[in-house]
Order: structure tokens, then C-alpha cells, then sequence
């Protein structure tokens, strides 16, 4: 039964119907909360959600995912032991902020996104129920205030420190499109991402990722200090963004091994993005996905935030000649490596590398293509 059917079921009120899909991110790892460049992209496998005002005070919510119901009143926001609320109310919580009234609603959601394979399943939810509140009650809120809500939603409510990319590509992503992203300026740029002998696949490790875990939010702290640091000698720097890797190794003894690693690890993913943009104008996918390559060891050896499993899955993958590149995607600590693989041997090396990740770890490999999608919409039924 789908999300429409289900609400119908369960409400007996014609609902409105949004979608809002998974991402990948093709390269420019941890830079976005360093104010940096990131390339995303909106996949096929989506969040949908189905809402109607209740003309109460009361939220009802329906996952059906979890075949979990809640209920919660419209002015009494508060935390359970059912994190999947988090999203919903997060967002809830910032319309409230921002002064605009909303009252209570009837909710039915669910999809195909995997649930903590780093493709930004919470991010889709949260976009899906911001663009359905602005339509709902008419706030007429551009997509950068719902991009805004969203991520603040995540930010202050559920507690994650995450940066902007998740939220702004699910709600802004192109159909066979990346988007290149500065996350200081918010200024953004298209390139087309489709090919024709190449595709995108996603090798799932089965580890669940927890972005939630403290470890993302150490991250932060560890470049901000960095940053820090160096403002004493450039008053003028705000971030990471700022500073060159000259300049950083200038420093280099005064600053903490890890804080080092880790703000060497952002500026040259940053140049890496850049010059990965550059090889995708000239249509050399050959260096774009040797960056990736490279982007992965900066994140397993300097940014430290990979595992055995996803280490695994590249060493798998490294010497063959129809992977042009992969890497670890997301916060890290699990979820999924992206590849750039020639199609006529996506079957074969898909085959390969399950069979050898099952025998070395003993998971069974997950395999989805990401196929470029637009970003979040209502869907009309
Ligand atoms: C998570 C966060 C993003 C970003 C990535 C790492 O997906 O939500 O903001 O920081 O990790 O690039």
C-alpha cells in the first residue's frame, strides 16, 4: 500500500503528497560547516509524505517505515525514546521560531531511502515536511528558508552539528545534474552528470553510520580550533576556507598532530573539489575520479573518520580499471562507498567485490545505482 493509500486509510482526508530523495556527494567531504565547496546530487530513492491540517492542536504521526504511530501537541515539543520524531518536530520547532503559526496536522511518511547508509535519509525527511508546511499554510517561504529550516531542524532539535549540503541538495537537486555548492556564499552552479558508458553505484557496508555519535560534532571542534589557532596570526581568516596549505604547514608545530591532520585533510579537499569541477567541464572523468581516490585516503588517514569495512570496499575496488574512482560518502564511521564504474562491468565487478567483502567481513553488501533525480515536489496524483 503507498503513503497516499495509507493516509487515506487512516485520516479519511485527501492529503497533500510531497517527495523529497537521498543524496550522494560526489567529492568535497566535511567541508561544508568548514565553509568550503561541496558537489552534490539528488538520487532516486525518496522520502514521500502525505499531510492535512487537523484543524487541532494535535500532530498526529505515522511511519511507515517503523509501523510506528505518535502524537504530540502542536505546543509541547519534547524528546522520546522514538528518535524517527526528532526530525518531524525539529522542524516544527523552527516554524515556530521563525513566528509562523501552524497548527495541528494529520502525517503519514515513508520511502526506499536505506535508514543510516549515509545517503541523508533524515534530511529528506525534514525537507519533505518544511516544503509540505510552507504549502500547507501558505507561508510562501523561498527554498532557501526551507534548505534554512531544515538544517536548523537537525541543528538544534535532533543535535547533529551537521553543515548545509544534505538539506540544500535535497531540495535543490537537478534531474542528471551535480550542483556545486559554496557553502560560505551559498552560491551554487549545475553541471550536467551523465554519461553514457558510466555510472553511479553505491556499495552499502551494511555498517550504520550514527552522525548523532559524538565524533562528527569532535570534527567541527577540531577544525574550528585550528582555525583558532591561526586567527591569531591573520586576524582576518573565518575559517578553513581561508588558509592555504603554505600557510597551515607554516604553523605546523604549533599546532596539536590531530588538529593538523585535520585542517591539512579540509584545505586540500577544498582544491581537490575545484580541480575535480574543472576535469568534469573538460569531460576528463579519468582525473576526476582519480581525486576521488585521493579524497578517500585524506579522509581514512588525515579526517579519520572511515572504517575496515569502507577501507575494504575501496582496496577492492582501487586496481580495477572499469572503477574510474571511489571513495567513502558522507559523515563516515559506515554507510557507503561511491564508485564511478563503466556500465558493461558494473554486473561483474558488483559481483566480485560482494562476495570478496562477505568472505572478509562477513556482511553482506548492499548495491544500489544512483540514478540523478530532481530535488523535493509535490507530487500530483
Ligand atoms: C553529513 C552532514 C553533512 C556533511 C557530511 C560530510 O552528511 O549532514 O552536512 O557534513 O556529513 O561531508
Amino acid at each position: 500500500m503507498n503513503i497516499k493509500e495509507k493516509f487515506l486509510e487512516k485520516f479519511n482526508q485527501e492529503p497533500l503528497v510531497v517527495r523529497s530523495p537521498a543524496r550522494v556527494n560526489m567529492i568535497g567531504e566535511h567541508t561544508d560547516y568548514n565553509e568550503g565547496f561541496v558537489l552534490p546530487a539528488s538520487i532516486d530513492k525518496e522520502m514521500i509524505l502525505a499531510i492535512s491540517k487537523n484543524n487541532q492542536n494535535i500532530c498526529n504521526l505515522y511511519s511507515d517505515d517503523f509501523k510506528e504511530s505518535f502524537s504530540f501537541n502542536i505546543n509541547d515539543l519534547k524528546k522520546t525514546d522514538k528518535v524517527w520524531t526528532y526530525y518531524l518536530m525539529g522542524v516544527v520547532e523552527q516554524f515556530q521560531k521563525l513566528g509562523l503559526k501552524i497548527s495541528g496536522f494529520n502525517c503519514v511518511f515513508g520511502g526506499n531511502i536505506p535508514m543510516g547508509a549515509g545517503l541523508s535519509s533524515s534530511a529528506a525527511l525534514e525537507c519533505c515536511l518544511a516544503f509540505a508546511l510552507n504549502e500547507l499554510f501558505s507561508f510562501d517561504l523561498d527554498k532557501i528558508d526551507l534548505v534554512k529550516i531544515s538544517q536548523k531542524a537537525e541543528n538544534d532539535f535532533v543535535g547533529v552539528k551537521c553543515g548545509i549540503m544534505d538539506q540544500f541538495i535535497s531540495i535543490f537537486g537537478k534531474k542528471n545534474h551535480v550542483l556545486k555548492l559554496d557553502c560560505r556564499t551559498l552560491d551554487y552552479k549545475y553541471y550536467p552528470f551523465e554519461f553514457d558508458d558510466i555510472k553511479i553505484v553505491l556499495f552499502d557496508t551494511q555498517v550504520k553510520h550514527s552522525l548523532a555519535s559524538s565524533e562528527y560534532n569532535t570534527r567541527r571542534i577540531e577544525c574550528e580550533k585550528g582555525v583558532e589557532i591561526l586567527k591569531k596570526y591573520y586576524p582576518q581568516i573565518n575559517s578553513l576556507r581561508d588558509i592555504d596549505l603554505n600557510t597551515l604547514n607554516k604553523h605546523k608545530n604549533e599546532l596539536d598532530s590531530i588538529i593538523y591532520k585535520r585542517c591539512k585533510y579540509v584545505i586540500s579537499e577544498n582544491l581537490r573539489l575545484n580541480n575535480a569541477c574543472d576535469a568534469l567541464e573538460n569531460n576528463d572523468l579519468n582525473t576526476f575520479g582519480k581525486l576521488m581516490f585521493e579524497t578517500h585516503e585524506g579522509l581514512k588517514n588525515d579526517y579519520e573518520v572511515s572504517c575496515f569495512e569502507l577501507d575494504c570496499l575501496i582496496d577492492l575496488v582501487k586496481n580495477e580499471k572499469n572503477v574510474l574512482g571511489a571513495r567513502m560518502m558522507g559523515g563516515g564511521f559506515g554507510g557507503c562507498t561511491i564508485n564511478l564504474i563503466k556500465i558493461n562491468s558494473i554486473q561483474e565487478i558488483s559481483q566480485k567485490v560482494s562476495e570478496q567483502y562477505n568472505k572478509i567481513t562477513g556482511k553482506k553488501l548492499e548495491i544500489y545505482t544512483g540514478i540523478i533525480e530532481n530535488g523535493t515536489s509535490i507530487i500530483q496524483l
